[in-house]
């Protein structure tokens, strides 16, 4: 056991260094009241605060494509994934395209082609299962550009190999609940980015929305401090215990 004690401070670009994943990754992003609830009033925004806004939009400088449930798209009115000029010029020199695309994954597809997120520069893409209603995938395709992976559900591991086969390798998930757990049940998340805001939310959904065959054990990396707002960053695996 030992006390973690405050280091010197870190600013942009030290944090984008400090997040970049490897080319291929699959990380999760999440803020959690400290009683452990994903939402309040159905919105994770109450959750927020400076410090994990900083750390979110940190998130989606150095990611490939941000990956959410259609659920999160629906509840947080999602539009497209805006990318300051300074993390534009820090991807640029490391020759990656200056913004991430959205990626929603959805079978039901009950999403508005008119919605905020189909309309910025950067075409989103719809990931989703040859059992999804052709009408709705025929309508989606218009605005965006749709993955077919899986047949009832999406195959959450052939998703990702289609998204690195576009050179989509670092893969940010935002959630939500069940999109995670499905990342995490089938073993394909590497890393969990969560904030552990400091604000209790009573009852709410968890960060996951399926209990998991056994505990999965996560390793630490870094802890990051803002006024009470912990940004913890674990990799997933390791030895129980450690
Ligand atoms: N605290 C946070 O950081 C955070 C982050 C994100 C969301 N949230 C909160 O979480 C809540 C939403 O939870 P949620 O669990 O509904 O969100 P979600 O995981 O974003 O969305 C669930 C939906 O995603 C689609 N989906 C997920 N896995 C799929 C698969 N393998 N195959 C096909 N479709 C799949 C389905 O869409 P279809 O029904 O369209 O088929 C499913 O209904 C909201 O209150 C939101 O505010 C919190």
């Amino acid at each position: 056991m030992h006390l973690l004690s405050p280091g010197p401070p870190l600013d942009l670009p030290g944090l984008y260094d400090l997040y970049d994943p490897p080319a291929r990754s699959v990380r999760g992003g999440m803020v959690l009241s400290a009683d452990g609830a994903a939402a309040h009033d159905g919105s994770s925004l109450p959750l927020s605060t400076p410090a994990d806004k900083v750390v979110f939009r940190t998130l989606r400088a150095v990611a490939d494509v941000v990956l959410v449930g259609a659920g999160t798209a629906r509840a947080e009115d999602y539009g497209p994934i805006p990318v300051p000029e300074a993390a534009r010029a820090w991807r640029g020199e490391r020759g990656r395209p200056p913004r991430p695309p959205l990626a929603v994954v959805s079978r039901a597809l009950d999403l508005d082609p008119g919605q905020r997120c189909f309309t910025g520069q950067v075409r989103p893409l719809i990931v989703t299962c040859a059992a999804a209603p052709p009408a709705r995938r025929a309508a989606l395709a218009e605005v965006a550009d749709v993955v077919i992976a899986g047949e009832e559900r999406v195959d959450l591991a052939a998703a990702l190999a289609a998204l690195a086969d576009r050179g989509l390798g670092r893969v940010l998930c935002e959630g939500g609940p069940s999109l995670l757990a499905g990342l995490v049940g089938a073993g394909l998340l590497d890393e969990l980015c969560m904030t552990l805001s400091p604000l209790l939310a009573g009852t709410g959904p968890g960060m996951l929305a399926a209990a998991l065959p056994a505990p999965v054990p996560l390793e630490l990396v870094h802890v990051l401090e803002e006024q009470g707002s912990l940004l913890l960053r674990y990799a997933v695996g390791g030895s129980p215990g450690q």
